[in-house]
């Protein structure tokens, strides 16, 4: 049968939503999408590694346990309505016209891409999927990875070729958490396509779920576009982090001059903080980056490198704080209040809590971690500080927004209070009593 063929008949069950629809990895990509489709009217098969995970889901479960609007609800009413059955088992992608690929990219200690997952699970669907299938890649790849890695795969082991027996598109992800759902209905997306046709039936098939805009383009443009967006939120984020520490040295203070920078047009200066975390925005700079030998890049490097080092430089503020005071680092009881790498999450992968607390630890002091979102951190906020030498800030959790600070001030052993995310009112911290530090906050220096 012909490509036409093949194109005409996904049309026609996209649109009547007969179109089966397969989800390879069930994270916090996968989970999001499987369930829109699945509320969009399709039957979805999802498919992970995790027996523990597909266990979850199939019991009505939302397995991402971080406030997630909307998504518990409908995954539990997908899975009880059984438009959503999840799988270790790759079988009943045989019969899907549409197959997701949403599992994880990451880069290994030595920022190389490790693609084994995607290489996983390119095979095993290559050995099953059927002809006229579109497989679409919604992972963060990059450049040429289509090209290179997924094309070569999925023609080796279906024996089928792209473009004539199955289609193959890049539609990456811009979901994240706290917002899965709504970014994933809302924002615009790019449909990466080999051919006009296919860029169409994947037009057709993410309108189903997606408001936002759809543009076309080439796989390796969508490659791209993805991960120079993440790129360029971290190297912002550096530029940040580097003022910050700018004002700390000069002996200003980062929120003022901020303010101060972004009443012109067009500047948006990001705040300073005590660093970057997440699946993405650490690992796509280099996913940017990878393969291309010839090139040298300086920026992307240079950013990293600053995001990296503001845990530590958290680090140094507890030891001159806790200096101040008079208690010594080693023996010290410090309290850090976060451990997700985002407010009002549970995501703790990358965490700058984790990096600082290897810091401290390092130095000889007592780390007590506390977290209302993350599993085992999350007891009660003046438990946890009762007693400690300082607390640290690190995340910039609501409940850690407007912190009772005369409570705190009683609760601790010692008032060092170190704020990592500008959230504290500086002066309010001062006034209290407190021996304060915050990342930015330079020493006023004497006015002439
Ligand atoms: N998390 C985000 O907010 C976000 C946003 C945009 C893009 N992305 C990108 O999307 C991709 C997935 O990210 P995530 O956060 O969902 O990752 P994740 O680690 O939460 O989920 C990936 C899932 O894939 C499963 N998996 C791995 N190998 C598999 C295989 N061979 N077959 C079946 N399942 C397999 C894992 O068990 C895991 O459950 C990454 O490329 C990431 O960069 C993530």
């Amino acid at each position: 049968m012909s490509s036409g063929f093949f194109m005409q008949h996904l049309s026609t069950r996209i649109a009547s939503r007969e179109a089966k629809v397969g989800v390879i990895g069930l994270g916090y990509v996968g989970i999001a999408v499987a369930a829109a489709l699945a509320d969009a009217g399709f039957r979805v098969v999802g498919v992970d590694v995790k027996a523990d995970r597909v266990a979850r889901i199939n019991a009505g479960e939302c397995p991402i346990e971080g406030d997630e609007p909307e998504l518990p609800e409908l995954l539990r009413r997908v899975t009880a309505e059984k438009k959503l059955v999840a799988t270790t088992d790759y079988a009943p992608l045989a019969e899907a016209d549409v197959v997701l690929i949403g599992v994880d990219t990451p880069v290994d200690a030595d920022r190389r891409a490790r693609f084994v997952a995607l290489q996983n699970a390119c095979r095993d669907l290559g050995r099953v999927m059927k002809d006229g299938v579109l497989v679409v890649i919604e992972s963060t790849v990059a450049p040429g990875t289509c090209e290179t890695i997924v094309a070569p795969l999925l023609e080796r082991e279906s024996g089928k070729k792209v473009d004539e027996g199955f289609f193959l598109g890049h539609c990456p992800e811009r979901v994240m958490s706290g917002k899965l759902l709504s970014n994933l209905r809302n924002l615009p997306r790019v449909c990466g396509a080999s051919t006009p046709e296919t860029a169409a039936a994947m037009i057709a098939f993410y309108r189903t779920i997606a408001h936002g805009k759809l543009e076309t383009s080439d796989w390796v443009t969508a490659e791209l576009v993805k991960t120079a967006e993440n790129t360029l939120r971290d190297v912002n984020i550096a530029f940040a982090n580097e003022l910050g520490l700018v004002c700390e040295a000069a002996g200003a203070d980062f929120s003022r001059v901020r303010a101060l920078v972004n009443e012109l047009p067009g500047r948006n200066m990001l705040v300073a903080g005590a660093g970057v975390g997440g699946h993405c925005i650490p690992k796509d700079p280099w996913l940017l980056v990878q393969g291309l030998s010839d090139l040298q890049p300086r920026v992307l490097p240079a950013a990293r490198a600053v995001n990296d080092a503001m845990p530590l430089h958290v680090g140094r503020l507890v030891e001159a704080a806790l200096r101040e005071a008079g208690v010594a680092i080693a023996g010290a009881r410090v309290v850090l209040l976060g451990y997700a790498y985002l407010a009002n999450s549970n995501d703790t992968q990358n965490s700058p809590s984790a990096t600082l607390a290897t810091y401290l630890r390092e130095r000889g002091a007592n780390v007590i971690v506390h977290d209302p979102w993350v599993a085992g951190h999350a007891t009660d906020l003046w438990d946890a500080t009762r007693g400690a030498d300082a607390a640290v800030l690190m995340v910039a959790h609501d409940a850690y927004c407007d912190l009772d600070l005369t409570r705190l001030k009683a609760t601790l052993a010692h008032p060092v209070l170190i704020d990592g995310r500008r959230v504290v009112d500086a002066d309010a911290a001062e006034k209290a009593g407190f021996v304060f530090r915050a990342v930015g906050r330079g020493k006023r220096r004497r006015q002439r």
